[in-house]
């Protein structure tokens, strides 16, 4: 089998895959107010693209995929997508990351379609805060988290951005509510994508804070997670619970970095904070066989940046988070 593996000897095996920038929800750290430059549709990688793209780079070794937006279920028919990658042969771990507003309502379908776990963005547990961050329904998350685990998505992780003054006193609310439900805990620092991740980095809460308050009334032990991603893990003694920070800020980990980015327009992201990129989307449209694909993808990651530079250059990425899939 070939491998993809980029100058910096990091094995690329985990696809993440934003099949819309489009999202029902607008936090106000990412989609910008009054934003209009979605993506046309005639841009979209259709599902036969798609597929084929990820049976490519399935071909070259990954065997894990995650679904991404945007919001990735306001893409019609996704759970048809998402069968037709979970039946790929080499993909092994395939998963979705999202807001959880419509999951009550396919939850059960992406499971039979091969989803074995999601991610879930949870800012907050006040409706009223959940609404100024997000603009949206908190009750429509909590329903879609509970459809979810009932339809047996496992593990359900919960996505916690932290920011100064908006939800950092949230932190103990949020631990009890991961272990009432059985949830993994994930804390994100804020990053500088696009104005408004700019913006927020303003109200950046460095994650090692968190872990000390944390540890001053549990006991925090090393612990291991199903997944691919950068988050370090924590258990909990005494529980089940486990806690992960994600911390691109404070510690990054490009050094561990598994993964590259496909955009809904087929754009193929190297890295999350950076610009490299290769466009696909006109190779895959001029009739390009899969030879030459497969070869024109070596060759992006023989690209691939060696890391972020959030902290040196945080005007860089003038994109924002949905379009890339975070
Ligand atoms: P698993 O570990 O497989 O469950 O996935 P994940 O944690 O990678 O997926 P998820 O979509 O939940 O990602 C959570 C957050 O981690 C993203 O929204 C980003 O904030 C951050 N993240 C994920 N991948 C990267 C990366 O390559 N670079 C950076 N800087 N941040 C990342
Ligand atoms: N910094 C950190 N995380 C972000 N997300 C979106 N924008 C940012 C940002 N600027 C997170 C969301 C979600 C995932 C898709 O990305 O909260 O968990
Ligand atoms: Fe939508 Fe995710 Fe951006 Fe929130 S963070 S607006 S859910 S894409």
């Amino acid at each position: 089998m070939r491998e993809l593996v980029d100058p910096f000897g990091r094995r690329i095996e985990y696809l993440r895959l934003s099949v819309t920038d489009r999202c029902d929800f607008r936090c106000f750290y990412c989609i910008p107010k009054g934003f209009k430059d979605f993506t046309p549709p005639d841009t979209w990688l259709s599902f036969d693209e798609i597929e084929r793209v990820v049976r490519l780079f399935s071909e070259l070794g990954v065997s894990k995929v995650r679904l991404t937006g945007g919001e990735p279920l306001v893409r019609k028919n996704l759970p048809e997508l998402a069968s037709r990658i979970g039946a790929l042969p080499g993909i092994q771990d395939l998963s979705l990351s999202t807001n959880a507003s419509r999951l009550a309502k396919h939850a059960d379908s992406l499971k039979r379609a091969g989803v074995g776990r999601i991610n879930v963005s949870l800012d907050s547990l006040d409706a009223d805060r959940f609404k100024e961050i997000t603009h949206g329904d908190l009750d429509k998350v909590i329903e879609g988290l509970m459809v979810a685990k009932r339809a047996g998505l496992d593990p359900i992780k919960i996505n916690m951005v932290v920011m100064r003054g908006i939800n950092d006193h949230e932190i103990g609310e949020m631990v009890d509510f991961c272990l009432q439900n059985d949830f993994t805990l994930r804390f994100i620092e804020t990053m500088p994508m696009g104005d408004t991740g700019r913006r927020a980095t303003d109200l950046y809460v460095g994650l090692d804070t968190v872990r000390r308050r944390l540890e001053e009334q549990f006991e925090l032990e090393t612990a291991v997670m199903p997944g691919g991603g950068p988050a370090s893990y924590v258990r909990v003694k005494g529980t089940s619970l486990r806690i992960g920070f994600i911390t691109p800020m404070s510690q990054h980990f490009c050094e561990r970095c598994n993964r590259v980015r496909l955009s809904v327009e087929g754009t193929l992201f190297l890295c999350l904070g950076q610009t490299d990129r290769m466009e696909l989307r006109p190779m895959l449209r001029s009739g390009m066989d899969d030879e030459a694909l497969k070869a024109q993808i070596m060759a992006a990651i023989d690209r691939k940046p060696e890391r972020h530079e959030f902290n040196e250059k945080p005007e860089q990425v003038v994109r924002i988070m949905s379009l890339t899939g975070g």
